[in-house]
């Protein structure tokens, strides 16, 4: 290699790291012309270094110090691709803090300490670019900062998660339960072995408030977003929405309205004919509205070694280009305003509720009763018989705020007439 590369060091070599070593090595030449200069991963921080990694990499590449590589002054670009906080952070921070350029892959650490990394960076004269902490291989942090830059948008709407994607298309097309359809994503390797970020929804809530701070320029962390996981989501469900013509999918929903940002995590009916519908298997996609540009959607792999790893090859070419002439990277921090986020009481949506109830006289009333005296108005109710005695009810609602459908729930609840509700899921995207 030659002195004019340009030279990294990657913090740390496993799934998404290896994918940027290969396409950093495999793509070198055309890289090379696209920057203007060769890239040469000088050090790589690994935990194990005799680990095999199934790479054609010289040994003496590896470190288990971090200071090989945050302190190394021939190295310019600083990729994080370890994840977790801890120490990662302090890594990055002291990075920075060094004036070398940073490049991450890590929803949690953007997520939650963006602010003060934006802050860190812009005194060094570094870049920190993420584009690969959201939805994987698509294109979504420059689009919202570059591309609709002009725009004033009004809402985002993501598929951010591979895995609970999988599961609601597996529990869709086949019928599966929640259980089996959660061990065939953990076989798949999509699922991690402790799922609860995934089917919890806390990894899309994360995803949700970079895509909503950069949406809005207002700062949304991920303790001011709504989250509700997919674990109350039944083969029932999925049944019935597909009879009442939508589908169930778990949904990224950030809105900008009067009262504030709207900012949530949940599972949401939205109907088959909306373009996030067909959004299948492990793919992701964004769905973003805009005053000039009108609707948009970006779809693709959210997550996987080569990926993942295309876009954050891509930040390191960005990187690198700046570094070469000499200038900060145009997508630093833009949240200059301070926006407040609605409680979810206040948020507004049309609901499925699925009850069980006693099939006898009065009781269809007494239900709508509840709902009419909080101000909920039934759109549609599917009736059916389980057993002799007992009816399953599904209701849907048309826009009501969350507050009062709350409301109308706790009454519901204890009727007498009413045994279970069984799910409460909100309606999405007509
Ligand atoms: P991974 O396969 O677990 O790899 C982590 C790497 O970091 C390993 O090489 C590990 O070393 C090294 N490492 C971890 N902690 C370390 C420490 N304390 N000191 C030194 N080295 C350490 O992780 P990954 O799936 O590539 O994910 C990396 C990042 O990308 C995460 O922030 C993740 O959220 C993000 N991301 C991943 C995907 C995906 O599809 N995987 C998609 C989007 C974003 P050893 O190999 O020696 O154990
Ligand atoms: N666990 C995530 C998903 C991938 O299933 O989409 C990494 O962000």
């Amino acid at each position: 290699m030659s002195d004019d590369n340009l030279k990294i060091g990657l913090l740390g070599l496993g799934t998404v790291g290896r994918g940027v070593y290969r396409i950093i090595t495999g793509n070198s030449e055309s890289i090379k012309r696209k920057i203007g200069a060769g890239i040469e991963v000088k050090r790589i921080l690994v935990r194990d270094t005799a680990k095999d990694r199934g790479l054609d990499l010289n040994p003496a590449v590896f470190t288990t110090n971090p200071e090989d590589i945050i302190s190394d002054p021939e190295i310019r670009i600083v990729v994080e691709v370890m994840g977790g906080l801890e120490p990662t952070l302090d890594y990055v921070v002291r990075a920075l803090k060094n004036g070398k350029s940073v490049v991450t892959a890590n929803k949690d650490m953007i997520a939650s300490h963006g602010k003060m990394l934006f802050e860190i960076a812009e005194a060094n004269n570094a870049d920190l670019l993420f584009e690969a902490s959201v939805a994987g291989g698509i294109p979504i942090i420059r689009p919202l900062k570059q591309c609709l830059a002009g725009n004033r948008l009004s809402q985002i709407i993501g598929i951010v998660n591979g895995t609970t994607n999988y599961m609601l298309t597996k529990m869709t097309r086949e019928g599966s339960d929640f259980n089996e359809a959660l061990q065939e994503a953990q076989s798949l390797g999509y699922a991690e072995a402790d799922p609860t970020a995934d089917i919890g929804g806390f990894d899309a809530a994360r995803k949700l408030a970079i895509l909503a701070s950069i949406a809005f320029n207002s700062r949304v962390l991920p303790d001011d977003i709504y989250v509700e996981g997919i674990t109350k989501i039944t083969a029932a469900d999925i049944a019935y929405a597909s009879e009442l013509n939508y589908i169930v999918k778990l949904l990224a929903i950030a809105k900008e309205t009067e009262a504030g940002i709207e900012a949530r995590v949940h599972p949401s009916l939205i109907p088959l004919d909306h373009p996030l519908a067909a959004v299948n298997d492990v793919y992701n996609a964004i769905y973003v509205s805009g005053d000039a540009v009108g609707d948009t959607m970006f779809y693709g792999r959210g997550a996987g070694e080569m990926p993942t790893a295309s876009a954050v090859t891509a930040d390191i070419m960005d990187a690198a280009r700046d570094l070469l002439r000499n200038v900060q990277g145009i997508i630093s921090c833009t949240c200059f305003e301070e926006k407040p986020v609605k409680s979810m009481q206040e948020v507004a949506c049309k609901y499925y509720v699925r009850l069980q109830v006693a099939d006898k006289p009065g009781v269809l009333a007494s239900i709508a009763y509840a709902f009419g005296d909080k101000d909920v108005s039934l759109a549609s109710v599917l009736q059916k018989q389980t057993d002799l005695a007992t009816a399953e009810i599904v209701v849907v609602t048309h826009t009501v705020r969350e507050g009062n459908m709350q409301d109308a729930l706790k009454i519901i609840n204890h009727l007498s007439s009413v045994s279970a509700v069984s799910n409460v899921i909100r309606v999405e995207g007509e």
